[in-house]
Order: C-alpha cells, then structure tokens, then sequence
C-alpha cells in the first residue's frame, strides 16, 4: 500500500509499504477514505519529538472496516468509522477513569509513572513515534487499529467525512480546553493559536457559554480565518507585552478569565530567545505558556493543549502561585467526549469542516507537510485523500 513515512527531520516520502495485517484477535484493518495533518506531525516533522526509525505517521483518520480480528464484537467489514487518536484498550485503571490516553497497556515498551523524556511515557498513540508505541499511522491507504471495539465510532449515514473526520482530534482537543476551565457562562476566554486547534477551542467556547472569545496568532491570515470562521475578537501575538497589555485593557485590567495555549512548545520566539534555549539546552520554548500566564485574571484557568516535550528553565511557578492559577493540560481524553460531540455535529450544532484549507491525494502529502509546516498558501487544514 501507499503510506507517508517519516524518515528525518523535514523529510517525509509516500512509500510503497507492506500491507498492515491483524496481529491481535481485537485488532481491526480500516481502509482510510480520509486523513488530517496535525500540528502535533510537525513536532515529528521538526524533529522536536524524536523518531529514529521510519514510521507511517497519521493520528487523524477515518475509513471504512475491511477485516475484524476474531474478538472484535462491535464492527463488521463494511462499517464506516472514525477512530480517537489515543490507543486504548478500555480495561486497565486509566481507561475505567475516562483517561484513555494514559491506557496502562498500549504502549507496553516504554510506559511509565513517571513521564519521563525518553522513557515513562503515557499510552500509544497512532502514528507518534516509538516513544508513544510506534504503532504506523493512518496518513496511509490501511492502517491497523488495536482495541477496535473500544476506540472507533461508527459514523451515521447520510454524514460526510469532512463532517466528522476532525472527532478524531482536534474537535475534542479543543473541547477539553475548555471544559477543563468549567465556565459557568459568561466568560472571556482567550485562545493563544489560531491554528486547527485554536479554532476548534474558540468554537467550543460559544458552545460552552462564553462571553467574549479572543484569539491571538502572529500570523494575520489566520487571524483573519478566526475572525470569519469563529467570530473572535482578535489579536496579534508577534509583540507579546502588547498583546497581553491588550487583553487586560478588555478585561477591565483583570486578564481573561480563561487561556488556552493551543500553540505548544514551536511556539513564535526572537533571535534572543533563541539564543538563551542554546544556552538552557532547551527545545523549544514556552513562550504560549509565559503569555497565557500573563494574561489570565488571578484566580484563573489556563488550559494547555500545546504539545511540551521538554523541561524549562526559569518556569514561572511564583508568578503562578502569586496569582493562584488551575494549571490543566495533556493529551485530549477523546474517548470521553466523542459521542457526545458526534451528537453535535450531526444535529448541526456546530460545523467544523470550514478550516479545511487543502484537499490533497495522499500523493501529495510531502507538499502538504511542507506548506502546512511553513504556513503557505494560506494553509490551516490539510485533508489527505488515499
Ligand atoms: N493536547 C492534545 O491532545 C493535542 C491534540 C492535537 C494537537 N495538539 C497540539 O496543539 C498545538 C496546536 O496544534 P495545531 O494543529 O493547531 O498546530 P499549528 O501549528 O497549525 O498552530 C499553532 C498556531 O500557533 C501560532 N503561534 C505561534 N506562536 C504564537 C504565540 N506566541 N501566540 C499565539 N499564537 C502563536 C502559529 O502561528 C500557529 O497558527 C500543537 O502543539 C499540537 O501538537 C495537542
Ligand atoms: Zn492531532
Ligand atoms: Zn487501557
């Protein structure tokens, strides 16, 4: 089969590759009608996620069943499913605690209670690296799902792919932002990254209540789509005390009562910055996070739905004690929400395909890395088709 493979940093090829084939009686084989790059591909594709040996990357992806492992009860070859991104077995502690991406069996190489950087990891993921399972992704024409009975949803007819392909992730991704910050209506809340998962938050946000969305980018065109697409009030992050200025002058010199740093450790950074990671031996920054800090009320939330791979120095835990902030974060628990947010969208509550911005073959999926990657073409979603 074809599947984009993921051989170095910055260099992605479509390969030919073996079929997947059923290795455990709960396993299914889904053939991928539909496929989304994630931002999270591009901590791979940047190297700040490490990946020594090729991989078929790919979390977010749908499909039609083509074959059940003797165990698998609840599908049969011919249904059409979306499958969460987290690997789950829907047994152990964690799966019973609506913690499917801490699954204490999926990822038997390198789990651990410790999170380390190497090692201790939580559960597996598909497509993300030896250090989450080294599962193969379904950014690919098959690909094999564990767990099948726990993880896919079956898709009801009469809805598209495109209606439903982002419940694999970033729709309960940014979901979760905001339901960590309990909102008891009324609030302001500010999305730090207008990317797929900023608008996905800032969506949520109407949903769950809010008074006032604000959404920040250093990018203009993808202020422009958050404005259009989610009607925010938007800000510029490029000048950082500016922006945090600004977000206080609307807040009555409060700060917002809600930030969701949806842009993660890639985050935008200066010469100098640069140069003090060198100095730090530090990946990356925590530049999102330092302006979420900054710009939340006292007594606020700030939920972190960026990817951190790394430990910082001068981590601002005074500035966060001083103003007594509820520090959520981690990877969506997509199993918890997705039914529900299924329901939402095949009542038509809420519409999510308007950020597709690319429709590829999966063909094309190395053009698709690098535009999504380096923000061209207008690039916010990429849709591949195998
Ligand atoms: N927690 C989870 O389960 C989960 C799931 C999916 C994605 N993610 C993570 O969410 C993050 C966003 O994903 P995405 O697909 O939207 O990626 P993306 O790279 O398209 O979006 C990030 C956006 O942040 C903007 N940005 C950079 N610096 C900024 C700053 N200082 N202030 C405001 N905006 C800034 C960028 O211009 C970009 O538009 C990534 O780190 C990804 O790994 C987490
Ligand atoms: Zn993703
Ligand atoms: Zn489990």
């Amino acid at each position: 089969m074809k599947a984009l493979v993921f051989h170095s940093m910055k260099k992605v090829t479509v390969d030919t590759v073996p079929d997947p084939v059923i290795k455990k009686s709960t396993d299914a084989i889904i053939k991928v009608t539909s496929t989304a790059i994630c931002g999270s591909d591009l901590h791979i594709y940047n190297g700040f996620v490490p990946q020594l040996k090729p991989l078929v990357l790919g979390h977010e992806f749908m499909g039609i069943v083509e074959e059940t492992g003797k165990g698998v009860t609840k599908l049969k070859k011919g249904d059409r499913v979306v499958v969460p991104f987290p690997i789950a077995c829907g047994h152990c502690y964690f799966c019973g605690h609506e913690l499917p991406g801490h699954c204490e069996n999926s990822n038997p190489e390198k789990y651990g209670p410790e999170g380390g950087l190497i090692d201790q990891k939580g559960g597996g993921m598909f497509g993300y690296t030896d250090l989450y399972g080294g599962y193969d992704g379904g950014q690919a024409e098959f690909v094999r799902v564990p767990y099948a009975d726990f993880g896919p949803r079956i898709v009801p007819a009469g809805i598209t792919d495109e209606q439903v392909l982002f419940l694999t992730d970033i729709f309960p991704t940014g979901w979760s932002g905001v339901d960590w910050a309990e909102l008891k209506g009324g609030e302001t809340v500010a999305v730090f990254g207008c990317g797929p998962v900023g608008l996905m938050a800032q969506k949520s946000a109407w949903l769950k209540g809010a008074q006032r969305v604000i959404a920040l980018d250093v990018e203009d065109y993808r202020l422009e789509n958050s404005k259009r697409l989610c009607n925010t009030e938007t800000i510029n992050a490029k000048n950082k005390e500016e922006a945090i200025e600004k977000i206080r002058e609307l807040t009555n010199g409060r700060g917002a009562d809600v930030c969701i740093d949806a842009v993660g450790m890639e985050a935008d950074r200066s010469l100098l910055d640069r140069v003090a990671s060198v100095i730090h031996l530090e990946k990356g920054t925590i530049n999102a996070l330092k302006m979420c800090l900054s710009s939340v009320r006292r007594g606020g939330t700030v939920s972190i739905l960026g990817v951190y791979g790394n430990p910082y120095d001068n981590f601002p835990i005074s500035q966060i004690f001083d103003k007594g902030i509820t520090i959520k974060c981690g990877q969506a628990p997509v199993h918890k929400y997705i039914d529900m947010l299924m329901k939402l969208v095949t009542e038509g509550k809420i519409v999510l395909n308007d950020i597709i911005t690319h429709r590829l073959p999966l063909d094309q999926a190395a053009h698709a890395y690098d535009i999504f990657n380096k923000k061209e073409d207008g690039c916010v979603k990429v849709v591949l088709h195998p």
